[in-house]
């Protein structure tokens, strides 16, 4: 799916803008504070239903105005479908092909959209929570199974939880253990399976991008290895009660990603995180397609801040091997990003021009 235009009103800085994009890579150029990062905000929040940089959605609102809109026209399967998303009454409302919807997996699943941003080191420096999420993005998006039983899962998760912060007696938190252990053995199911596709790809493009370094990924399920999630909920019940919390299960799940042998955030340098996290990205995309025969929108936020030129070459040879149509900012282009591009934009104070 790729995005063909893009209209914005009452969106960050910008009070009306209107884009038409070219289906292969976008160079968004502009000085600080011109807009370049709203611009791939507003395309990440026609994808996802949130913002990539706060919680806070009347943070998008134009300074000035009562709320925002936003309009994309996007092919999916060769056919355009527009997806709107507007914020009035304090309410984020969305639209696909004119009809209201509630789901913010139905939006992403019209139109998937990735990433790459100051913040990519966090796949590979922070919390297990960005791996399983970026994890779960995969599986969500080549699995259709995933999204209804990771729903189940969650609601016996959360039933579970309440009751252990309670003094109810401990055979009414039990009687969720059934259905955590069946939905949390299925979910675990779905993502070895995303993984036996996945894992190899990705340590091919990490090693790539990183310049022959060797590098590989390691599922880890969320409880004890060789145990069924029922037998380890079982024994895990004083540990839960003390933390009120469930403490195993697939929301504890990591994917321990090393580089020659060594926890990658113990051995590489934050250029190298970045590149990293971005060639785990596109190892994705590249699966994602393969998979479903669909392509992902691309976003890259100031790739050049902290590569160096090579590293960027490589990096954006790679780009173009995923199909994918990308959409990348930058303060001033390396002349070699600029060549590959297909549509330039100039972003100066709200006014976008389009060089032909
Ligand atoms: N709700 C808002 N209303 C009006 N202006 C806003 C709003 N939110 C942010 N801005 C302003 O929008 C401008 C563009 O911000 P943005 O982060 O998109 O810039 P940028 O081009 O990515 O800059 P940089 O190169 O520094 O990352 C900034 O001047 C910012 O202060
Ligand atoms: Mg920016």
């Amino acid at each position: 799916m790729e995005l063909l235009s893009l209209s914005l009103r009452e969106f960050r800085c910008f009070a009306a803008a209107e884009l038409e994009f070219a289906p292969t890579i976008n160079l968004i150029i502009g000085k600080n504070a011109s807009g370049k990062t709203s611009l791939l905000e507003a395309i990440f929040l026609l994808g996802r239903g949130r913002s990539f940089r706060t919680p806070h959605l009347g943070a998008l609102t134009r300074t000035e105005a009562s709320g925002f809109q936003l309009i994309g026209k996007i092919t999916s399967q060769s056919v355009p479908v527009i997806i709107g998303l507007a914020r009035t009454t304090g309410l984020l409302e969305a639209r696909i092909g004119g009809q209201r919807t509630e789901s913010l997996a139905q939006l992403a699943q019209t139109f998937p959209v990735q990433l790459i941003d100051s913040q990519a080191h966090q796949l590979i420096r922070g919390g297990p929570r960005q791996r399983r999420q970026f994890l779960d993005w995969g599986v969500f998006h080549v699995e259709p199974a995933f999204f209804p039983i990771w729903r189940r899962f969650q609601r016996a998760l959360q039933q579970r939880n309440a009751l252990l912060r309670t003094s109810r007696p401990q055979r009414e938190v039990d009687s969720w253990n059934g259905e955590l252990a069946a939905t949390g053995q299925l979910l675990d199911g779905l993502r070895r399976n995303y993984l036996a596709n996945f894992s190899a790809t990705a340590a091919n493009w990490a090693e790539r991008a990183l310049g022959g370094l060797k590098t590989s990924l390691e599922y880890q399920a969320g409880w004890p290895v060789g145990r069924d999630l029922s037998e380890a909920l079982q024994e895990s019940t004083t540990r839960d009660r003390k933390a009120g919390l469930t403490q195993v299960g697939p929301h504890r799940a990591d994917m321990a990603i090393k580089v020659e042998g060594r926890m990658a955030q113990e051995r590489v340098s934050r250029g190298q995180e970045k590149v990293l996290a971005g060639a785990l990205l596109l190892a994705q995309t590249s699966i994602y397609r393969m998979l479903t025969g669909h392509s992902c929108t691309l976003l890259l936020d100031d790739l050049a801040a902290e590569l160096d030129v090579g590293h960027l070459i490589r990096f954006m040879e790679m780009v173009a091997e995923t199909h994918a149509q990308v959409h990348i900012t930058a303060v001033e282009a390396p002349i070699m990003v600029a060549q590959q591009a297909a549509q330039v934009f100039h972003v100066k104070q709200d006014e976008i021009t389009a060089m032909v």
